[in-house]
C-alpha cells in the first residue's frame, strides 16, 4: 500500500472518499463543521450516528466545491485513543476494500489538537492510522480464483483481484513532517504484519518447514539481512533432540532458520527472538480431536512474527542487532512418530520425558532457546509461541501471557503492549510449579497436569535458558488466531508484530 501525505485543504482533493474521525465527546460540533465543509445534512444524521468505535457512515457530499465523491464519517468512541484510531481506520479500510475504491484520504488536519488531547506524538498517531488501515484492508484471498463465476459468465479468465493503490493522509503544513515520518513507519509495520498474516493463514499444504524457511530467506534477500537455514542433516549433527523428536513422525524434513540483522556501527544491544514454527499440529500420537483442528495451521504464528520483526528492524535500520531463530516442523502421528513416554535428549543435554506428544512446542523451543543463548550471548531473549490452550482459557483472545525473569523487561513489554494495542499480561514463574513437571525417568517431563498449564509450559522453557538474566516468553495462543476476531472471521491477526516493533524501536 502506498501512503502519501498532503497539506492541501480536504475539500480540494478529488479522491474516491475522505474519512473524518468523529469522537462522541464532540460529535455535534464535528458534524456541524463537516456539514459546513461538504454539505452532508448533519442535523438529520446526528441521531443515526452514535460515533461508536469502528462505526462508519458513508455520505455523499452536496457542496459544489467539495471534490471528493464520498465522506466516511468514522466513529472513534467517547474520545481519541490509539486503539480507537486503529480500529476506526480499519473499519474504513474494510469498507473501501468491499467497495473497491483504489485511492482514498483520511483527514488529519487537526492532528495537533488530537495529539495534545491524547498526550501522544503526532507521528505515532499517523503511524496508528496507517497500521489500522492496512489491517482493515487485509484479506486472505490468494487461494480464491473466482473460477466458478468466470465459467458461469462464459469467460476464460477470472476477474483481476482488487488492488488498493494509495492512502492520502491530509494534514496541516505544521504537522506535515511528523505525519510523513509516522506514515512511513506505519507502512513498514503494517505491510510486515500483512506478510505475517499471509504466512499464518496459509494452509499446511502451502506452508511446511521448508516453505517457512524459504519465506525467511525471501524476506532477508528483499530487505538485506542474512538468513541461514540448517537442514535435517545439520540438525542431526547438532543433536537437536527436541526438534528431531517432534519431526520423527513426519514425511517432511525439519528446518532451523537463523535470521541475522546487524546494523552498521556498533549495535546498542543484541536481541534474540525465538519463534515456534509448528507448521501443523495434529497432536502427534496424542492426537487432537478433529473439531477445529484446522486452526492448527496457525501453530507457526510465533515463527512468522519473528520473520516480521527482523524484517521491520532491517527496513527501519534500527541500531540494534536482532537475531531470529526458528525451529520448524509439523507434528504428525505415523509409524515412525515418537510415543508418549519416550525420552529425548535435547540440544542442551537435558533429558525430557515426552508425556504427551501434543506438548510439542516446548520441545522444539527448548533447542532453539539453548542455541540462542550459547551461540549469540544476547542481551535479551524473547520467545513467541502458540503454546497452550490453557493460556487461551486464562486470557482469551485479547492478550498474550507474559512470563519473564526480568522486571525491567516485563515493564518494557507491558508498555509496548498498551501502546501497540497488542496487550500482554504477566503471569508468575514461581518455583512452586516445578514439581508439576518432575519426571520419574528423565530430568523433566513435557506436561504439568491439570492446573496452571500455561505456567508449567513456561517453567519447562525456563530450564533451557540456564542462567540468562533477561528472558521473556509470550504465549500468543489466544490472540494470534482469534476465532472471534473483530470481523467474527477465523483468521490470523498477526499479533506480536506491532508489539515487537514497539519494543525494538524503543530499545535503549
Ligand atoms: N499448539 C497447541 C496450543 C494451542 C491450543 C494453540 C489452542 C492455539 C489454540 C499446543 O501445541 C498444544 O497442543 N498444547 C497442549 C499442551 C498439553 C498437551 C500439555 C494444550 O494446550 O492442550
Ligand atoms: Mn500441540
Ligand atoms: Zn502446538
Amino acid at each position: 500500500m502506498k501512503v502519501s501525505v498532503s497539506k492541501a485543504e480536504p475539500n480540494t482533493l478529488a479522491l474516491e472518499a475522505i474519512g473524518f474521525f468523529v469522537p462522541r465527546a464532540s460529535k455535534e460540533k464535528s458534524l456541524t463543521a463537516l456539514n459546513a465543509m461538504a454539505g452532508i445534512v448533519a442535523a438529520g444524521l446526528n441521531g443515526d450516528f452514535k460515533a461508536e468505535e469502528g462505526e462508519v457512515l458513508i455520505l455523499y457530499p452536496q457542496k459544489e466545491n467539495f471534490k471528493a465523491k464520498r465522506v466516511f464519517v468514522l466513529g472513534v468512541g467517547q474520545k481519541f485513543s490509539l486503539d480507537a484510531v486503529r480500529k476506526s481506520a480499519a473499519s474504513m479500510a474494510t469498507k473501501i476494500r468491499e467497495m473497491k475504491l483504489p485511492k482514498v484520504g483520511i483527514n488529519l488536519t487537526e492532528i495537533n489538537a488530537i495529539a495534545s488531547e491524547m498526550q501522544e506524538e503526532e507521528s505515532y498517531i499517523a503511524q496508528a492510522v496507517v497500521e489500522g488501515f492496512e489491517l482493515g484492508l487485509y484479506d486472505y484471498n490468494k487461494l480464491k480464483t473466482d473460477r466458478i463465476q468466470a465459467l458461469k459468465d462464459k469467460k476464460h479468465k477470472s476477474e483481476p483481484k482488487f488492488e488498493f493503490k494509495e492512502l492520502v493522509l491530509i494534514t496541516s503544513a505544521a504537522s506535515l513532517k511528523a505525519v510523513e515520518s509516522g506514515a512511513k513507519v506505519g507502512e513498514v509495520i503494517g505491510s510486515a504484519q500483512s506478510m505475517v498474516r499471509d504466512l499464518i493463514n496459509s494452509p499446511s499444504n502451502y506452508m511446511n518447514a521448508t516453505e517457512l524457511a524459504n519465506a525467511a530467506k525471501a524476506s532477508g534477500k528483499k530487505y538485506g539481512y542474512k538468513v541461514t537455514v540448517f537442514d535435517k542433516k545439520k540438525i542431526q549433527q547438532l543433536k537437536m533432540g527436541g526438534l528431531l523428536g517432534v519431526n520423527q513422525g513426519s514425511n517432511e524434513p525439519p528446518t532451523f532458520s537463523i535470521l541475522d540483522y546487524t546494523p552498521e556501527g556498533k549495535p546498542k544491544a543484541t536481541i534474540a527472538l525465538v519463534g515456534k514454527g509448528v507448521t501443523f499440529d495434529t497432536g502427534g500420537i496424542s492426537l487432537k480431536p478433529s473439531e477445529n483442528m484446522s486452526d492448527m495451521k496457525s501453530d507457526m504464528s510465533g515463527a512468522a512474527d519473528v520473520i516480521g520483526a527482523v524484517e521491520i528492524a532491517a527496513r527501519l535500520k534500527l541500531p540494534i542487532r536482532v537475531i531470529g531463530l526458528i525451529p520448524a516442523t509439523d507434528n504428525k502421528p505415523s509409524g515412525t512418530a515418537q510415543n508418549p513416554g519416550d525420552v529425548l535428549t535435547t540440544y542442551s543435554g537435558i533429558t525430557v520425558e515426552v508425556d504427551n506428544t501434543d506438548a510439542e512446542g516446548r520441545l522444539i523451543l527448548a533447542d532453539a532457546l539453548t542455541y540462542a543463548k550459547e551461540e549469540y550471548a544476547p542481551d535479551v531473549i524473547i520467545d513467541l509461541a502458540t503454546l497452550t490452550g490453557a493460556c487461551v482459557i486464562a486470557l482469551g483472545y485479547q492478550a498474550a501471557g507474559l512470563f519473564t525473569n526480568n522486571d525491567d523487561l516485563a515493564e518494557k513489554l507491558s508498555k509496548a503492549g498498551m501502546r501497540s494495542g497488542e496487550k500482554v499480561w504477566r503471569m508468575p514463574l514461581w518455583d512452586d510449579y516445578d514439581k508439576q513437571i518432575k519426571s520419574e525417568v528423565a530430568d523433566i517431563k513435557n506436561t504439568g497436569g491439570k492446573g496452571a498449564g500455561a505456567i508449567t509450559a513456561a517453567k519447562f522453557l525456563e530450564k533451557f535458558i540456564g542462567d540468562h538474566k533477561a528472558w521473556a516468553h509470550l504465549d500468543i495462543a489466544g490472540p494470534s488466531f482469534p476465532s472471534m476476531g473483530s470481523s467474527g472471521a477465523k483468521s490470523s491477526s498477526g499479533f506480536g508484530v506491532r508489539l515487537l516493533a514497539e519494543v525494538l524501536r524503543n530499545w535503549n
